[in-house]
């Protein structure tokens, strides 16, 4: 049986007053659900293509974001998830960019948290800004929280993100850790000559602040100058691991693709998301919305609807939002179509995505 993780694992101690989230109810009222029965459950709304990092796998040094006018405002951004959620999404993250260059992003959180019918807000940060912010997004209702984390070595960290600094990360870190979230997990994309030999350290550093990680395959989104010329798959970073650790498989899932597993007499979950390896496109319970209000059906698929010109072409008019959602869903591929590391078709980059 598939459960969902458990409460509670800022702590290595508070192992045993975890307590299972109950197992999500199918979602009563109206339905989405594509060509190939898969019911769209999961939001993953982008509210800005900005941030303040320049991940090499990610974007270009001199990467040109959207005008301020082609961004959806707080007001649309809100009626989107308004409408997605009268759908029956039931869980909704936000991503970017990095959301939290948005100035208003804890008054866009609480109001979409006081949405009836969601169940579940949650936040991908890069965790730049973290510190300053942790408490009140979690005041905000955010429950869970993902921190992109590459590396600890810190000249590596400002040579990935090209001008991060990885100290104001792992102040972010303590500062989620120490708001009381349910869970956080570390995102780390393995970029087989840039990190691989931190597999270990990363493990080691989320069992002693007792929080999740999860390993990313890279992925061929856009067209950026660095692409890693080594391709680490989960299975070699599990090997690596477990060379060290005892890994025990587990059903447990955040509605989201990764693969977990435990480590015995610790809070940790090690999770492997790999779109290469291990397709989870027949599992799919998710659509993006970009910050420019485009709908994207599949990560590494162009099907997409323009939101944006109907929010602005008849604002106000809800039903003909859905409606449009509704059909769109149609358009939802089978699957992606990542092959051997060569950019998808799309010319997105993962910061106008949202991942
Ligand atoms: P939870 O499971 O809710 O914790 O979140 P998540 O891991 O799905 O979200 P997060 O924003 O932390 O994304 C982690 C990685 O998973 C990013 O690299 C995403 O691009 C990737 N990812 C998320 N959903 C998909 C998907 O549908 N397809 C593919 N190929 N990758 C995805
Ligand atoms: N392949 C895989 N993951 C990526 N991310 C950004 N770009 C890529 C890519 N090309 C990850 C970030 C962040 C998450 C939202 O997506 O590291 O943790
Ligand atoms: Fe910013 Fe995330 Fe892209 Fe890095 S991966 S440049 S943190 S949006």
């Amino acid at each position: 049986m598939t459960r969902t993780l458990g409460k509670g694992q800022n702590s290595p101690n508070e192992t045993a007053r975890v307590k299972p989230m109950p197992i999500t109810a199918p979602p009563p009222g109206p339905d989405l659900v594509d060509p190939f029965g898969r019911r769209i459950t999961y939001l993953r709304l982008s509210v800005t293509d900005r941030c303040d990092f320049r991940c090499i796998y990610c974007m270009d040094p001199d990467q040109r974001f959207a005008s301020r006018d082609l961004t959806l405002g707080p007001a649309e951004l809100l009626a989107v998830t308004r409408a997605f959620v009268g759908l029956g999404v039931r869980k909704v993250r936000l991503t970017g960019g990095e959301p939290l260059v948005r100035p208003d992003l804890i008054e866009l959180l609480s109001a979409i948290h006081a949405l009836p019918g969601l169940a579940e807000l949650v936040l991908t940060t890069n965790g730049s800004q973290l510190a300053a912010r942790a408490h009140a997004i979690r005041a905000a209702g955010v429950r869970r929280i993902n921190i992109s984390l590459d590396t600890l070595n810190p000249e590596r960290f400002r040579l990935l993100t090209r001008n991060g600094d990885l100290d104001r990360v792992l102040a972010g870190i303590d500062a989620a850790i120490a708001a009381g979230f349910d869970r956080i997990k570390l995102n780390t994309v393995i970029l087989g000559e840039r990190n691989g030999d931190e597999i270990l350290d990363l493990v080691r550093f989320a069992l002693n602040k007792g929080i999740n990680i999860s390993f990313i395959e890279e992925m061929p989104l856009g067209e950026v100058a660095y692409r890693p010329t080594t391709h680490y798959s989960s299975e070699q970073i599990r090997a690596r691991i477990a060379s060290r650790f005892t890994l025990i498989p587990t059903t447990e899932t955040t509605g989201g693709p990764a693969r977990y597993y435990r480590i015995p007499d610790s809070p940790t979950r090690v999770g492997f998301i790999s779109p290469h390896s291990h397709n989870f496109c027949a599992d799919c319970n998710r659509v993006r919305v970009t910050s420019e209000g485009q709908l994207l059906l599949c990560l590494g698929r162009e099907a997409s609807l323009d939101l944006r010109a109907m929010l602005r072409n008849h604002p106000g008019d809800d039903a003909r939002l859905r409606q449009a959602i509704r059909e769109a869903l149609r358009m939802k591929p089978e699957g992606h179509s990542f092959a051997n590391g060569m950019p998808t078709v799309m010319g997105r980059q993962m910061n106008r995505i949202g991942g």
